[in-house]
């Protein structure tokens, strides 16, 4: 097992944590008793580093990890994020970073994870009215209560990212980061080496795309979210598809899965990273946990980096 330590506070996980999201939101249908074998699979093969938030749901993640943790919370590296605004019913009510609303959602979320402390708190998403000095003022509260070992961002540029860290430690950044979703490497995370923050890459597989089974809008089911993101468009699924053809090409020469292709690229970039690849399914988890175990060539590598790096991907991210 590969293991990362995002920032200097002290906090080590898996380089192959497990995204929660997908289990209860935006992918589609799921069922409870399959999504709690897979976290069962999980704690059971050491992928410990589960990443949830309170709007996926929404709030019913969070429910159900808590589910999961029972009997095993202190095993389990748990991130939660806050800053989105859902009401009960999905709809979105815009973004909030304001003190009193951190507290009150660091309360709600433990509540609804059944714990007394969350590992690794996340701002989800910036609040333009509100300055990061006073949400993350409001965030180191809640470490010097107990309530928070760790703070993150999520999605944050890097004058957000200095400002914050002058008011408390930041241990990682967590902002999208895959073969198709290279931006960060100019800026973002030269910014975060510097700074001394964790790198934590969301949607490492492209949001399944890059697994390849994604091919026209009719493999996702009726209301999948993806339906609405530009880059699941016929045209960019068509556009995009040379890139998985790249991946394959690597991935049939060595008998691994385009997952784990793509996995593998990710965790041999350095500084080293953590990845939280979301999925339902246990033989998925298995791939993506065991691709910490493939080692690609230097050449093969090279590929990849090179065509990934020259390759205009259609459609914005969101
Ligand atoms: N901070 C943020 O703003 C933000 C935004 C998005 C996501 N996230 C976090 O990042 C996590 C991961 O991102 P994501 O779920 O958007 O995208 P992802 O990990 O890139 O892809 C997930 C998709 O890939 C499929 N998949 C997973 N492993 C596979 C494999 N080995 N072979 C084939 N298909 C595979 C999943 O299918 P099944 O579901 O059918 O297994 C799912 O459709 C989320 O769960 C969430 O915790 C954070």
């Amino acid at each position: 097992m590969k293991t990362i330590e995002l920032g200097q506070q002290g906090l080590k996980v898996p380089a192959v944590g497990l995204g929660c999201m997908g289990m209860s939101d935006f992918y589609g249908s799921s069922a409870l008793q399959e999504n709690l074998k897979v976290l069962d699979r999980a704690a059971e093969l050491g992928c410990t580093f589960w990443d949830t938030a309170d709007i996926y749901g929404p709030f019913r993640n969070e429910a159900l990890l808590a589910r999961a943790l029972n009997g095993r919370r202190e095993n389990i590296t748990l991130a939660t994020k806050f800053g989105i605004r859902r009401d009960a019913a999905g709809g979105w009510l815009g973004v909030s970073g304001h003190p009193d609303y951190v507290k009150a959602s660091c309360e709600a979320s433990l509540k609804r994870l059944k714990t007394d402390y969350i590992d690794l708190y996340y701002q989800h998403r910036m609040d333009p009215d509100v300055p990061v000095e006073d949400t993350v003022g409001a965030m180191a509260e809640l470490v010097a209560e107990g309530k928070v070992k760790y703070l993150g961002l999520s999605e944050a540029d890097s004058d957000t990212l200095q400002r914050a860290c002058s008011v408390h430690p930041i241990s990682a950044l967590q902002t999208e980061y895959s073969l198709w979703s290279r931006d960060v490497e100019e800026d973002i995370l030269p910014t975060c080496q510097r700074l001394g923050i964790g790198f934590v890459a969301y949607s490492p597989l492209g949001r399944g795309f890059l697994a390849g089974a994604i091919r026209h809008r009719d493999d996702l089911q009726a209301g999948d979210w993806r339906l609405d993101n530009p880059r699941f468009q016929e045209a960019a699924l068509e556009h995009n598809r040379a890139l998985v053809e790249q991946i394959e090409h690597i991935a049939a020469s060595r008998g691994v899965t385009n997952a784990q292709v793509a996995l593998t690229w990710l965790l041999a970039r350095k500084p080293g990273i953590a990845m939280i690849p979301g999925t339902r399914k246990i033989p998925y988890l298995e791939q993506n946990w065991s691709a910490m175990e493939i080692e690609l060539s230097a050449d093969e590598l090279d590929a990849l980096d090179t065509f990934s790096g020259e390759f205009a991907t259609m459609g914005a991210r969101y």
